[in-house]
């Protein structure tokens, strides 16, 4: 199985805010789960990630927080990395549609991508009226309008939907518009824009879905919730053209010959997915590869891509994004010939997360409410690993889960600090107590030696499958199985008695507890990596022994043990009340 190649991607975050705890189960943390579990079964692998920073969100929020669209994209660039890093999401590149060093290629690849789509004749380009700020010469986006709401008559409608009442909204149905930049009456204009002929592609789109629905190799069957929301998109409904361009002073350029194109950029949504094939090019081109490399990603049929997403992003990613592709080919398959761009692999969609404070109702993460975990605070009071860990164990794969935070001390306590790190505590302190820090002689080892030490790969190859399938959080808890049969083995072996009475006996049992330990860190490094190479040190291994294949050789005799240290702190609930 070695040598698979595969391109990973996270959805790419929006520039104009912070990281919570719902962005990291939704995309971030499993996407990084399976690269790490990957390059350990060593295959070849790029991860890619970085804002998305064109749009009118970015616009909105640097106006109302008076900076430039640059400084603030720029900033909350900065601050994404760095909430990745802390939690040990490690991609090849992070970049950014419209940061310094990314713009250029970006546009490039973008523009490329559109002007061949239109050369297929798969845009048509149409009249339409839209809201127009006289004062600020510019056409208004949905958002940049404020009205009362056609339906429950509250002042607080914008061009897109209702705050109050939450239906969505057409700008032109607002009552009273205003146009949130000037304060003035907008006026209604014509203009022109590029619509994805969507239609023209639903059939071909249904079609590639639909082999979705069956396990491929190296590209396991979908969530069938993501087939069944996007095949019901295109079969209840018939797909619409879409706008593709946008009245707008930031983001890529429509790059067509025609006046009408003039003043107007690509639709975010457009440019947005090809982020993760200009960041991969960039990427190719820091490595001395020559930006070209990223067709050996991207257009070459034995490279899976394989996309990260919230339930959120699914009609782009399982919709807009394969029909930009489709309509870039020259050949009518569903899977893209060799120099063409590929469809997805996988899409891999997880719901959203709520929040459960203490003492409140489960509620949904909210930034103006202020019921959200930011990552930058999170990580000023704990460890990255039970972050991980939480997140995995409750994922939302199916549906919506919420994060309950005594629930998340609870189970710090319960698993990860009175499983894992008891058996590697109790396991490695024991040796350095009785047998000098060094791994004792396996004696003659006994059927219930040899079951514990069976245990070990058995509990690697479901994990490894589990992983494979995109089923995280069973892969967390076989992964826990053996962390609570090393605790049994333990219990059952109790070298703390046969010390006393037989040291052979006694140094089997240690011995095969150490195998156990050392056969977790590979098992457990794609879910808590920090951990994992805890445990490599204080074995005193170096990191090859991550490589999935090796997950169950075993430690020699005589090996000397680094320092036993904690893995895990215990969490006091108390410590929750300066969290809130
Ligand atoms: N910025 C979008 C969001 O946070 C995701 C964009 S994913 C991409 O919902 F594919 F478009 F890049
Ligand atoms: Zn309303």
């Amino acid at each position: 199985m070695a040598n698979r190649r595969f391109l990973i991607t996270g959805a790419l975050p929006y520039s104009n805010g912070r990281l919570h705890v719902g962005h990291i189960a939704g995309a971030y943390l499993p996407a990084d789960i399976y690269v790490r579990y990957l390059r350990a079964a060593g295959d070849e692998v790029r991860f890619i990630c970085g804002s998305d920073d064109n749009g009118v969100a970015a616009l909105k929020t640097a106006r109302e927080e008076g900076t430039t669209v640059e400084e603030l994209t720029a900033r909350f660039n900065r601050s994404q990395r760095e909430s990745f890093a802390g939690l040990g999401i490690v991609f090849d590149v992070y970049g950014g549609t419209h940061q310094p060093g990314f713009t250029e290629i970006h546009e490039r690849l973008s523009q490329d991508l559109f002007r061949r789509i239109y050369q297929k004749d798969y845009f048509v380009k149409k009249t339409t009226k839209q809201l127009y700020d006289v004062e600020a010469k510019q056409f208004l986006p949905d958002r940049f309008v404020q009205g009362t709401c056609i339906h429950c008559k509250s002042p607080n409608a914008y061009g897109d939907q209702c705050e109050d009442c939450g239906r969505s909204l057409d700008a032109l149905d607002l009552i009273d518009p205003k146009s949130t930049m000037t304060g003035t009456k907008p006026e209604l204009r014509e203009t022109v824009h590029w619509y994805l002929r969507l239609d023209r592609l639903q059939k071909r789109l249904a079609e590639w879905l639909r082999t979705k629905q069956r396990n491929a190799p190296l590209s396991p069957a979908w969530r069938p919730a993501t087939v069944n929301f996007s095949l019901g998109q295109i079969e209840n409904e018939g797909l619409p053209e879409r706008c593709m361009t946008r009245d707008l002073d930031w983001g890529v350029p429509v790059p067509l010959d025609d006046p009408d194109a003039e003043g107007k950029v690509l639709y975010v949504w457009f440019d947005a997915p090809i982020g993760y094939v200009s960041f991969t090019a960039k990427d190719c081109e820091d490595r001395g590869e020559g930006w070209q490399a990223y067709e050996r990603w991207w257009k070459d049929p034995d490279c899976r891509v394989v996309h990260f997403i919230g339930e959120d992003n699914t009609i782009f990613h399982a919709i807009t994004w394969p029909a930009m592709l489709l309509a870039s080919h020259d050949s009518d398959s569903t899977q893209g010939q060799a120099g063409e761009y590929q469809l997805p692999a996988t899409v891999c969609v997880n719901a959203f997360l709520n929040i459960k404070f203490p003492g409140k109702e489960e509620e949904k993460i909210s930034k103006s409410r202020g019921t959200a975990i930011w990552i930058e605070e999170y990580l000023t009071r704990f460890a990255p690993d039970p972050l991980r860990y939480y997140l995995t164990a409750i994922a939302p794969e199916r549906q919506r889960t919420a994060f309950d935070l005594e629930d998340f001390i609870q189970r710090n306590n319960s698993e990860l600090l009175a499983k894992l790190g008891n058996l590697v505590n109790r396991t490695l302190t024991f040796a350095k107590k009785y047998f000098d820090g060094n791994v004792p002689d396996p004696g003659d080892r006994q059927e219930v030696d040899l079951a514990q030490l069976a245990a070990r790969q058995a509990a690697g190859d479901k994990v490894a499958d589990h992983i494979e399938h995109f089923r995280f959080r069973a892969g967390l808890e076989a992964a826990m199985e053996l962390a609570s049969k090393g605790n049994e083995y333990f219990d059952v072996t109790a070298p703390y008695r046969t010390r006393k009475t037989d040291l052979a006996e006694c140094g089997r049992a240690v011995n095969v507890c150490i195998q156990t330990v050392r056969s977790l860190a590979t098992i457990i490094g794609p879910f808590l990596p920090f951990t994992a190479r805890s445990i490599l040190q204080q074995l005193a291994i170096d990191d090859d022994a991550l490589a999935w294949s090796r997950l169950a050789e075993e430690i020699t005799p005589g090996h000397a043990l680094g320092e036993p240290t904690y893995l895990f702190r215990k969490i006091e609930p108390e410590e929750l009340d300066s969290e809130q």
